[in-house]
């Protein structure tokens, strides 16, 4: 049975993965975007688009009244340093705005609610690899507060008012259609400067670890919180999924893959280290397998290739 679903953000990289897999699931899909950094051109023809910003009355009279039985939440202020930046802009859009939805969505009698969380921010450093749901949070960032406090938001209103809400905490997503231009994307970045035949900038040793997923698995797992039955009680961390693959790849590593999947062989100029990011990471997915049934299943090569055949036909 068709399903009427609402994605923000559906017009961004990851949102709009998002978009596709309910569109092939037969479900009807309405996007909500500012277009502040996704492109109309995102969005398939078979979903609609409506352009508003998260925070206003128009984003939150779309949910109270279009009678959605899913709310899929992507739109967010996603640069981490903008975050270190400005805090209030962050929690503005990041947490103001979500919460903004969820009282539409309240009103609305939307039923569920998949919200795009960050594995790569609210555990911090520190915690044993790779990281289960259940390690410490201890965000460094603004950013990763935010998305912790959305957490707890939809925790709550889950137990007031008996929204289903799911958080998928993703590690390093990438694939087509993510923004070269944006902080987030290492692969984006170094793909568009090979492909231009310009030297790639590695921060620090280039043994820093990301644990790099690619975006059509992402967007399988959304399909799935869609709709899996959820445990209870009402904990934080078990209605929380780790999107994450728990290989550690290094900079250094993703610099030669790449090099080797697009059959160019870049200069590699050394910088300063990043204050702030993160040394290792790699996220544990086991609970996402046992619960829902979801595995990453495309590897860093095909994905990489994937995402370099993307950038060169864009
Ligand atoms: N890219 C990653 O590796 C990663 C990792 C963890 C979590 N996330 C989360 O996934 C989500 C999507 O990220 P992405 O990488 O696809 O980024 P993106 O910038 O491509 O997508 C964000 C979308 O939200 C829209 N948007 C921004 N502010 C808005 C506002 N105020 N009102 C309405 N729309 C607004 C943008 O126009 C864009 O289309 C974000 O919530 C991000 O925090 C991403």
């Amino acid at each position: 049975m068709s399903r009427r679903v609402l994605v923000t953000g559906g017009a961004g990289f990851i949102g709009s993965h998002v978009v596709d897999a309910h569109v092939a699931a037969g479900d009807e899909v309405t996007v909500l975007d500012d277009l502040s950094s996704g492109r109309a051109a995102n969005v398939p023809a078979a979903a609609r688009l409506v352009r508003a910003d998260v925070r206003s009355a128009t984003a939150r009279a779309l949910v109270a009244d279009g009678a959605f039985t899913i709310l899929n939440h992507h739109a967010a202020q996603m640069d981490v340093r903008r975050s270190v930046a400005d805090p209030v802009f962050d929690a503005d859009v990041n947490v103001l705005g979500l919460l903004n939805l969820l009282e539409g969505a309240r009103a609305g009698g939307v039923r569920r609610v998949v919200f795009a969380s960050s594995g790569g921010t609210v555990y911090g450093e520190g915690a044993s690899l790779p990281i289960p749901e259940t390690a410490a949070k201890l965000p460094a960032s603004p950013y990763g507060t935010a998305k912790l406090a959305s957490e707890y938001y939809l925790a709550m209103f889950s137990q007031l008012y008996g929204v289903e809400a799911v958080a998928l905490r993703y590690s390093n997503v990438y694939g087509p259609r993510q923004n070269p231009h944006g902080e987030a994307g290492v692969v984006a970045i170094f793909g568009s400067r090979l492909l231009r035949g310009e030297p790639l900038t590695v921060f620090g040793d280039g043994e820093q670890t990301r644990d790099m997923v690619f975006v059509k698995d992402v967007a399988a797992a959304n399909l799935v919180a869609a709709t899996c039955p959820l445990p209870l009680p009402l904990d934080l961390d078990a209605r929380a999924y780790n999107v994450g693959t728990a290989i550690e790849t290094s900079v250094n590593r993703l610099a030669a893959l790449m090099a080797e999947v697009s059959g160019r062989r870049p200069d590699v100029r050394r910088a300063g280290a990043r204050a702030g990011e993160l040394r290792r990471n790699a996220l544990d997915p086991a609970k996402a397998k046992r619960e829902l049934g979801w595995m990453p299943d495309t590897g860093l090569p095909d994905g990489l290739a994937a995402t370099i055949r993307w950038l060169r036909e864009d």
